[in-house]
């Protein structure tokens, strides 16, 4: 309605009432309490969005794995090429063709692994093409058919590990290539003695062998990555297994290279049957072949292909999104009880290692390259599934967030020598306490928030101690226009203060940009420390991280 009519509704309210003079001063008390914000109807509305927490400190659960809090960058659009890589010859400053403004930002998130390089790419990935002075060009077919340089490859990616103090998650192609490729790539990364690989290695510039952290064997071997049978793709994985080692005899421990095999990527039949087959087969493995981790691709789509903007949607789409994006808990739950029949030890990780919100293309923008806007929804969404992965710290020990820069649901965007942060990075910083702290249960009764058709809890948290014994805190405030106050009341825990921040803006579709870089970034928070309880208010549609002072 019009403000105008809006007055005239007002004061003929008003004039009729003039006759009885109680009434009408009870309305216009109740207009002044709403105008003005009465502590009376503030109270009332805090009282009724009250939400307990019960944090139980002297229970410790599982270790939440820094790995959880792994990254993605494939050669897919400017997720390499322009976002990281701009060659040494660039006007951007770079260290060794790096750029140094992406460099300092993934520092602060204190990346654990990178994945490198794809996604359905390392399928098609030959790592001859990416090394030495001459680097051969490539159609890179799946994403847009573009003519991939090349200029990025092994020692690019060993560099930029190295800059951003992170460690080597390396897919090896299994779709298109051989076993001998892939042992010959990775004798040439790690192996010490002066091999043929190893002195090639050294005369391209880097005589000490690489690390390589964890191996992936083959990406989608049910789709892009081949279209194999479970049981074709178990007879691929044993032999890369067995063949396919890290050639450095200090780093000969398999838990230096933990070996992750192609898993499911959904919760219908065949899916089951995929973990299934994979699982079973590993509780007959024997000295020639094991395997540390079983991977899992889930993203949050609703229905392909991605239809859902990534800007300038409403509540709706906020809500059917967040309700989408929380079955990754009953995926993680359906998956990991068929891993708990053949590996009751939970030797073997799920690693959810391609994850986030896949939305349309950016219009105007190549669809081959999955460019899409990051929004406080997706801010919401990271710390939801982040959330899910922590509470089941026992079995998921490594996911990768789809992807790091300039693709999906990303960290950082870039726009030639402008760079952004997104509203999934504030996450990513938010949480770096979460990284090898020890899980500490929490619970409440999250209540509801609905709109339309959709009903989600209308609060998530976790809780965990800090490598160093602090206490954190984070909870999700889902609703977007409620206010909710928590109550936590601590056991074995003796709070003296307690501080943290929020993340929050004023639109569930709130973005930073180029020209508007801080619309959402962490702000401080204010929290109530007294009688082994914390007392805070929750913004709407809000991410909030505490700390607590004992
Ligand atoms: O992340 C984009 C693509 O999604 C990956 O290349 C593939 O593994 C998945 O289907």
């Amino acid at each position: 309605m019009p403000p105008a009519n809006n007055f005239r509704v007002l004061a003929r309210r008003l004039s009729s009432l003039a006759f009885n003079p109680l009434p009408a001063l009870l309305f216009v008390h109740v207009l002044v309490c709403i105008t003005l914000g009465s502590p009376y109807v503030a109270a009332q509305k805090v009282a009724l969005s009250k939400v307990e927490l019960s944090v139980d400190g002297s229970k410790p659960g599982a270790k939440i794995d820094r790995n959880i809090f792994g990254q993605f960058a494939e050669h897919l659009g400017h997720g390499v090429y322009e976002g990281i890589w701009v060659g040494p010859d660039s006007r951007i400053p770079n260290t060794r063709g790096i750029r140094n403004d992406v460099v300092a930002a993934l520092k602060a998130l204190k990346v654990p692994n990178v994945r490198w390089p794809g996604g359905c790419f390392a399928d098609e990935y030959h790592w001859r093409n990416g090394i030495g002075s001459t680097r051969v060009a490539t159609l890179n077919s799946n994403w847009g058919g573009v003519i991939d340089p090349n200029t990025f490859g092994t020692h690019e990616f060993m560099d930029f590990i190295d800059q951003i103090g992170s460690e080597a998650y390396v897919s090896v192609n299994v779709g298109s290539g051989t076993p001998k490729e892939a042992a010959d790539w990775l004798e040439y990364m790690t192996a010490a003695q002066p091999t043929t690989l190893a002195k090639e290695r050294a005369a391209n510039g880097h005589p000490a062998p690489y690390k390589v952290g964890y191996l992936g064997v083959g990406n989608e071997s049910w789709d892009c990555g081949g279209n194999m049978s479970p049981d074709y793709y178990l007879s691929q994985f044993k032999i890369y297994d067995r063949f396919v080692r890290n050639f450095n005899p200090a780093q000969q421990d398999k838990q230096q290279m933990p070996k992750i095999a192609v898993g499911p990527g959904g919760s219908e039949p065949r899916w089951t049957e995929w973990t299934e087959t994979i699982m079973k087969a590993y509780q007959q493995h024997t000295w020639s072949w094991d395997m540390n981790g079983l991977s899992m691709h889930s993203y949050t789509v609703v229905r392909w292909p991605p239809a859902y903007a990534s800007v300038g949607f409403g509540e709706t789409e906020y809500s059917q999104i967040l309700k989408s994006t929380l079955e990754m808990e009953g995926l993680i739950a359906q998956h990991s009880a068929i891993m708990d029949k053949y590996d009751p030890q939970k030797k073997v990780a799920l690693v959810v290692d391609e994850w986030g919100g896949w939305y349309a293309p950016l219009p105007g923008s190549n669809p081959g390259f999955l460019v899409q806007q990051n929004s406080l929804r997706d801010a919401i969404l990271a710390a939801l599934n982040l959330n899910i992965f922590a509470r089941h710290a026992d079995r998921v020990r490594m996911a990768n967030i789809a992807q790091m820069i300039n693709v999906l649901q990303a960290m950082i965007l870039t726009d030639s020598e402008k760079m952004v942060l997104t509203p999934t990075y504030y996450v990513y910083k938010m949480y770096v306490p979460f990284q090898d702290a020890t899980f500490v249960p929490v619970t409440f009764d999250a209540g509801s928030y609905t709109h339309e058709n959709v009903a989600l809890p209308r609060i998530d948290a976790i809780a965990a101690r800090d490598t160093a014994g602090k206490l954190w805190l984070e909870i999700t405030n889902v609703d977007p226009t409620r206010t909710v106050e928590i109550d936590a009341n601590l056991t074995g825990i003796t709070a003296k203060s307690a501080s943290g921040q929020v993340l929050t803006a004023p639109k569930v579709d709130s973005v930073n940009t180029f020209e508007a870089p801080n619309a959402v970034v962490p702000k401080p928070v204010s929290v109530k420390a007294s009688n082994g309880k914390l007392v805070l208010i929750l913004e709407p549609k809000s991410v909030t991280v505490l700390s607590v002072e004992e």
